[in-house]
């Protein structure tokens, strides 16, 4: 069966499910929640709340096996060049590979390597964390703040905020992406320079935004500090060392990656340093050990109980089938709350594409609009438009078994919380079951027929429950590495490149165009378009 074949299959197979409702899939198999569950040790994948059947699952399976999914992951795990654009493997996965396994690369075990870049992240994260690095006054660092964006910051900041609870001694984490110079002014204020290490991060240290904080902070080090405290207050982490050392950053502070992996999946690389120093060696392995297990389970479960491949599957189903063009992640975990953020990027930067790997149209729309927030804030936010909206928006609801360091009651319901907001898009409301809570209310007949409606609730709203025991070092290395393996599976599907990013080039070079215009007022606009001209004319006229 051919890809278009497989399409249709399912469409029709969707067709004939649509006057159906979830939840009597419910009422009819009491065993629906086993049938469509799985775990890998303490981790649940529940996805029984999706208007499906089994010959759903295997239709899905059709699909991806029209294309080649299994070859294409065994290609992406052999280290082949599948970023094919920028003729590049993507093997973020070498980086969390604690087996004793070779890591073959062009005929090259890369394992040695990338041992020794790690061995040396961690050992000057322990050195700091245990005082034995020092500042220029030879005193404690106290803070570190990481200077970075996109890859280089979200995902060390959305780490070390998941794993607060497990800092114990270390120095406090901060993060500065923004080239607003708010950012970094905001985050200075309540910070001692005398006892603070920036780490500059940016794969290719040229990032624009990432430069001129860097600058901003090292001149603000050098005012406060003097020159001399420079070699003691900043290291850095690239994969282009000869720009580091142009920047003046000592070469013992300088930690480096390779170019196979991709910014927005570089958390694991040298680009965790924020979050080693954060945690300590042991609970960084930890969070390595978490990716590795997801990935062995990619690389060995079958299609059906495999949940990575579940994740992407479903969300196509969604996105090309049903035409849901959005997809909501809410962790009901309050330390997830950057969790949807990272996953914008890792998501929408690597599935936001309009050409094929061969650069023809793609056939199907590809990946939707990802957003979120923690649970229960959402929930008094954007619920609403979940429960009652026009729009259908699948949801990932994440949520931990036990709490790791707060007050079971709030916890308790918290889960209460989760698995009502999951129950109630599933089920809904009839009209009949509405009119029966407001005669049961003692309402008057006319005001129950005004009523009524807006008690509706449409019901078959697809969710899936992620549930882990607790948000420790390894879970969360889990939860990412489902995540980055399903955007792969999606992309298999979409015959996308998901290892490039061109889209974000053209409003870089476009940055770099206006600077200097924006910069001086005596130069010309008439070469702009009129909008552009108009603004910034309008900022000359205004601005003090
Ligand atoms: O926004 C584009 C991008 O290239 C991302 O892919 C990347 O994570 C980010 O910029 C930062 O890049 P760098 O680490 O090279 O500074």
């Amino acid at each position: 069966m051919n890809f278009h074949q497989a399409l249709a299959a399912l469409q029709s197979h969707a067709a004939a499910l649509e006057p159906l409702r979830a939840r009597d899939f419910f009422a009819r198999d009491p065993v629906r929640f086993r049938e469509f569950s799985v775990e890998i040790d303490d981790l649940l994948f529940d996805f029984s709340k999706h208007k499906i059947t089994a010959e759903t699952v295997r239709l899905l399976i059709e699909l991806a096996r029209a294309r080649n999914l299994e070859a294409r992951r065994a290609a992406l795990f052999a280290g082949e060049p599948v970023n094919n654009t920028e003729g590049r493997a993507a093997m973020h996965m070498a980086l969390r590979d604690l087996s004793r396994r070779p890591i073959q690369m062009g005929g090259v075990d890369m394992r040695p390597e990338i041992e020794r870049e790690r061995e040396k992240v961690l050992s000057f994260a322990q050195s700091l964390r245990s005082g034995a690095v020092k500042t220029f006054g030879g005193e404690r660092f106290t803070d570190v703040v990481n200077i970075g964006i996109g890859g280089s910051d979200l995902g060390p900041a959305m780490a070390c905020r998941a794993l607060s609870p497990y800092r114990s001694e270390g120095p406090r984490a901060h993060f500065v992406a923004n080239v607003d110079g708010a950012d970094l002014a905001d985050t200075l204020s309540s910070l001692d320079l005398s006892r603070t290490l920036f780490i500059v991060s940016s794969k290719t240290f040229t990032t624009q935004e990432t430069m001129a904080n860097a600058r901003s902070a090292r001149a603000r080090v050098v005012a406060a500090l003097g020159e001399a405290a420079v070699a003691q207050h900043f290291a850095a982490v690239s994969t282009r060392l000869d720009k580091v050392a142009e920047f003046g950053i000592a070469q013992d502070r300088v930690f480096g990656f390779w170019d196979w992996v991709g910014g927005r999946y570089s958390l694991w690389s040298s680009i965790g340093l924020a979050l080693a120093i954060s945690v300590g060696p042991e609970n960084f392995i930890a969070f390595l050990q978490g990716g590795f297990d997801v990935d062995e389970h990619f690389r060995e479960a079958p299609l059906e109980k495999n949940i990575p491949a579940l994740m992407g599957l479903l969300g196509v189903l969604h996105r090309n089938v049903l035409g849901r063009a959005a997809h909501a992640v809410i962790p009901y975990d309050q330390r997830l709350a950057r969790f949807p953020a990272y996953l914008q990027q890792l998501d929408m930067e690597s599935n936001g594409k309009s050409v094929r790997r061969d650069g023809s149209k793609v056939e199907t729309e590809t990946g939707p609009v990802i957003f979120g927030e923690p649970g229960t804030n959402g929930q008094h936010a954007f619920f609403q438009l979940l429960h009652q909206g026009t729009s259908v928006v699948p949801i990932d609801f994440l949520i931990a078994a036990e709490p790791v360091e707060s007050d079971e009651r709030h916890h308790e319901l918290l889960f209460a919380n989760c698995l009502a907001q999951s129950e109630a898009l599933m089920r809904g409301r009839t009209l009949d079951e509405a009119k029966a809570l407001l005669t049961g209310e003692d309402r008057a007949p006319e005001e129950i027929e005004r009523l009524g409606p807006h008690k509706v609730f449409p019901g078959d709203r697809p969710s899936s429950t992620i549930l882990y025991r607790r948000l420790d070092p390894r879970t969360l290395g889990r939860l990412v590495a489902l995540y980055e393996h399903k955007v792969f599976v999606q992309s298999v599907i979409w015959d996308i490149n998901p290892f490039d990013q061109w889209g974000v080039e053209l409003g870089k070079e476009l940055a770099n165009r206006l600077a200097p215009i924006v910069a001086d007022p005596s130069r010309a606009t008439a070469d702009l378009d009129a909008s552009t001209a108009g603004l910034i004319g309008w900022r000359r006229a205004t601005a003090g």
